[in-house]
C-alpha cells in the first residue's frame, strides 16, 4: 500500500481527494519541491525546505509546519514506503474556498500533500548525454517561485518531445534562460557558464550544489546572461535537476555540441556531484 500525506495525516494514496475548489487546482495557487532520496534519505533536504518556505512566503501563503516538523513527516512517509531510492513530490496551496480571483479570508486553511515514487537514476542519459531543442520562453516574470503554474514549462516540454528531444531550451529573445525542468550550464575555455539566480529562473538546487563544487575545485564559474549564439558555440553544455542530476547535452536543435560527445569537465562535474550524494546519502 501506498501512503500519502495530505494535511499531516497518512492515508492511503486511493483515499486522497482534492475538492474541486482547491485553489491549486482551480488557479495553480500553490507551490511545490521535488526532492531526490538516495538510500532512504533525503539529499539536500534542507535546501528544499527553504526553497519551499520562500516560495510559499513569496505568495503569502503561511506554512503550517516548521522546516524540522515537515522534515519529520517526510521522514516518516519514506520510511512507510520503504522508498529507498526516488522522489517526494510535496505540494502547498492557499486552500480551498469559493471561487473568486482575490485571495479568500484569512483564516483560510493552505492544503498540504506529499507523495513518494519510485525512480532510477537516469544512468542511460547520463552516460550517453541527451538532445534538446530550443524555444522562446514565453512565461510570467517570477519564475524563481515554484509555483503550480506549469503551463509554460509543460508547453515547452511538450515541443521538446514532438522533436524527439529530452529537453527545452528556453530562451527571452537572445538570452537563454533555463530548460523547462532544469537549469542550463555551458562550457567554454573551461569556465562554467549559467544565468544567474534571478526571478527569470529558478534557483535550482543542483545547480547550486554544482557552482559549490566548482568552487571547491577552482573551477571558474561567470553567472551572468549568455546568448544563443554563445551556446550554439559551447564546447560543452549540460542540465541539471533533482531527477536528471548532470545530463550532458549533445545537440541542440540537431546541430552537435562541440564534439557531439559529453565534455571532459562534464564527466568530471558529474563525478564530483556522485560523490557529494553519497557523502549525504550513503554509496550508490
Ligand atoms: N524541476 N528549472 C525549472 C523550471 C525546474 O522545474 C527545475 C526542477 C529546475 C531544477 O531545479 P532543481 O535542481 O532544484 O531540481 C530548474 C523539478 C525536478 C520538477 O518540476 O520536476
Amino acid at each position: 500500500m501506498a501512503w500519502v500525506i495530505v494535511n499531516g495525516k497518512f492515508i492511503n494514496r486511493t483515499e486522497a481527494k482534492v475538492d474541486i475548489e482547491d485553489r491549486g487546482y482551480q488557479f495553480g495557487d500553490g507551490v511545490y519541491e521535488v526532492i531526490r532520496v538516495y538510500n532512504g534519505v533525503m539529499f539536500t533536504a534542507k535546501e528544499h525546505m527553504d526553497r519551499f518556505s520562500r516560495s510559499a512566503d513569496n505568495i503569502g501563503i503561511k506554512l503550517p509546519y516548521t522546516q524540522e516538523q515537515l522534515r519529520n513527516l517526510l521522514d516518516q512517509l519514506i520510511d512507510k514506503n520503504n522508498l529507498r531510492l526516488g522522489i517526494i513530490y510535496l505540494q502547498i496551496t492557499r486552500g480551498t474556498a469559493p471561487r473568486n480571483h482575490a485571495f479568500p479570508a484569512a483564516n483560510i486553511i493552505p492544503n498540504l500533500v506529499a507523495y513518494t515514487k519510485e525512480l532510477e537514476i537516469p544512468t542511460a542519459t547520463l552516460h550517453s548525454g541527451v538532445k534538446a531543442v530550443l524555444t522562446e520562453d514565453i512565461r510570467w516574470l517570477r519564475c524563481d517561485i515554484k509555483s503550480l503554474n506549469l503551463l509554460g514549462n509543460s508547453l515547452a516540454k511538450q515541443k521538446a518531445v514532438e522533436h524527439g528531444c529530452y529537453e527545452a531550451i528556453q530562451h527571452r529573445g537572445e538570452v537563454i534562460t533555463e530548460g523547462s525542468s532544469s537549469n542550463i550550464l555551458l562550457v567554454k575555455d573551461g569556465v562554467v557558464i549559467t544565468h544567474p539566480s534571478n526571478q527569470l529562473i529558478l534557483k535550482g538546487i543542483t545547480k547550486d550544489v554544482i557552482l559549490e563544487l566548482c568552487a571547491e575545485h577552482r573551477i571558474p564559474v561567470e553567472e551572468r546572461s549568455f546568448t544563443i549564439r554563445e551556446l550554439e558555440q559551447a564546447d560543452e553544455l549540460f542540465l541539471t535537476s533533482t531527477t536528471s542530476e548532470v545530463t550532458p547535452i549533445v545537440a541542440v536543435n540537431a546541430r552537435q555540441v562541440g564534439r557531439g560527445v559529453p565534455g571532459p569537465l562534464t564527466r568530471r562535474l558529474q563525478s564530483l556531484f556522485k560523490q557529494r550524494i553519497e557523502a549525504q546519502c550513503g554509496s550508490l
